[in-house]
């Protein structure tokens, strides 16, 4: 325990001598906006597998004629579905090299326009400009900057918007009940070998984002290969984002698998909180999400590793889930298979108990080792 709190203590030092900007006054994660090669049928896994409820829809039929989307909602997480309707859409393209990902990560601000501005004149690279859409319900302001590969974070300012999803769009009211993912708990970039920090520098130059924490490949590592990881997050805490690279190894890191499949950076898993991850993974299991295995190894020193809980470990083994201990409270987490045929992008669900705010080390370490047993199964290891 002493060894978790020096740790914790040494990245909160770290961060204090960070020479860091302002920062952009983000509160938290908007919409996560993901471009797929079906909207219609994405939206079938995303409201009846995982719970989400579709509250608008734009396309043909709404006098759209180049792409359609679908805003889906659960609590406070917030995804948009959008496809191409012709081969010469840029949306057809991203699918192409990437597949089904996500393209935007959105912030949620009060001054669309002011952030923007201030993202464009600390280095960033223009998207789009801000731009207001309106409809009878209000206005959203919003304006894009590039983050790593083809993925882009998104300014929303909708404040002034009283809608169910966003202007333009109509509105649905489609639900099969929740499974209990309440936020977006943090969103994680793989970028290539040697450019993690590169991006590190992003995150504080343009954002004045600072690094919560960080992994080393002494930390993380298999027998056969490593990575490295920051989390680059905003003083709030509501912004959480790693960044891993592949490290060297004997065989090829999952970041590069990741890398290869994707042709690009981008998005390896956004992570949603819950408050009661047994009932919400339950649910989910039922609705045949496909989460990695755990070999019930990992169960058998439990306690040992992580002291008195109030869960069952034996539901907990049952169920697949993962626990950390951090300094302060617990981490309870699992993670998704990949949730397209290219070995791309997961999800993560994770419970917070009793203020734990970190990235376990020792989860990190099995998602590794879970991530390679499948990464063998496909022959890419
Ligand atoms: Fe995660």
């Amino acid at each position: 325990m002493a060894k978790i709190e020096s740790e914790t203590k040494a990245t909160e030092e770290l961060s204090i001598r960070q020479n860091m900007k302002p920062e952009i006054p983000v509160k938290g994660f908007d919409f996560i906006e993901f471009y797929v090669g079906n909207a219609k049928q994405a939206r079938y896994y995303y409201e009846h597998g995982m719970g989400f409820e579709v509250v608008g829809y734009r396309g043909l039929e709404t006098g759209e004629r180049e792409l359609c989307s679908y805003v889906l909602k659960q609590n406070n997480i917030k995804i948009i579905l959008t496809s191409a309707l012709s081969p010469n859409h840029p949306i057809a393209d991203h699918v192409l090299s990437h597949g089904d990902g996500v393209k935007s990560i959105g912030f949620c601000v009060d001054d669309a326009a002011s952030c923007y501005n201030t993202a464009i004149e600390r280095g960033a690279t223009s998207v789009s400009k801000p731009v207001a859409c309106e409809d009878n319900h209000g206005k959203v302001i919003s304006a894009s900057v590039k983050t790593y590969g083809d993925t882009v974070h998104t300014f929303v300012q909708s404040n002034d918007y009283s809608g169910l999803a966003l202007p333009g769009f109509k509105d649905i009211n489609s639900w099969s009940g929740g499974t209990g993912l309440c936020t977006i708990d943090h969103v994680v970039g793989n970028v290539e070998s040697e450019k993690m920090m590169e991006w590190v520098q992003f995150y504080k130059d343009v954002f004045g984002f600072h690094v919560f924490q960080g992994f080393n490949a002494d930390d993380i590592n298999t027998q056969y290969s490593a990575l490295t990881s920051r989390v680059m997050a905003n003083r709030a805490g509501t912004i959480k984002m790693p960044i891993n690279e592949p490290a060297a190894g004997q065989k090829k890191s999952q970041i590069q698998e990741y890398l290869d499949f994707y042709s690009a950076p981008g998005v390896q898993h956004i992570a949603m909180s819950t408050n009661n991850i047994i009932a919400t993974v339950e649910e989910l299991r039922k609705r045949g999400i496909e989460f990695l295995s755990v070999p019930s190894a990992y169960y058998d020193t439990l306690k040992e590793r992580v002291g008195a809980i109030e869960e069952d470990v034996q539901t907990l083994a049952k169920l697949g889930i993962l626990v950390d201990r951090e300094a302060n409270g617990y981490l309870l987490q699992i993670f998704t298979k990949p949730v397209e045929d290219r070995p791309t992008l997961f999800f993560e669900i994770i419970q917070r108990k009793d203020g734990a705010k970190g990235f376990g080390k020792g989860n990190f370490l099995a998602l590794f080792e879970s991530l390679e047993r499948e990464q063998d199964l496909r022959g890419n290891l």
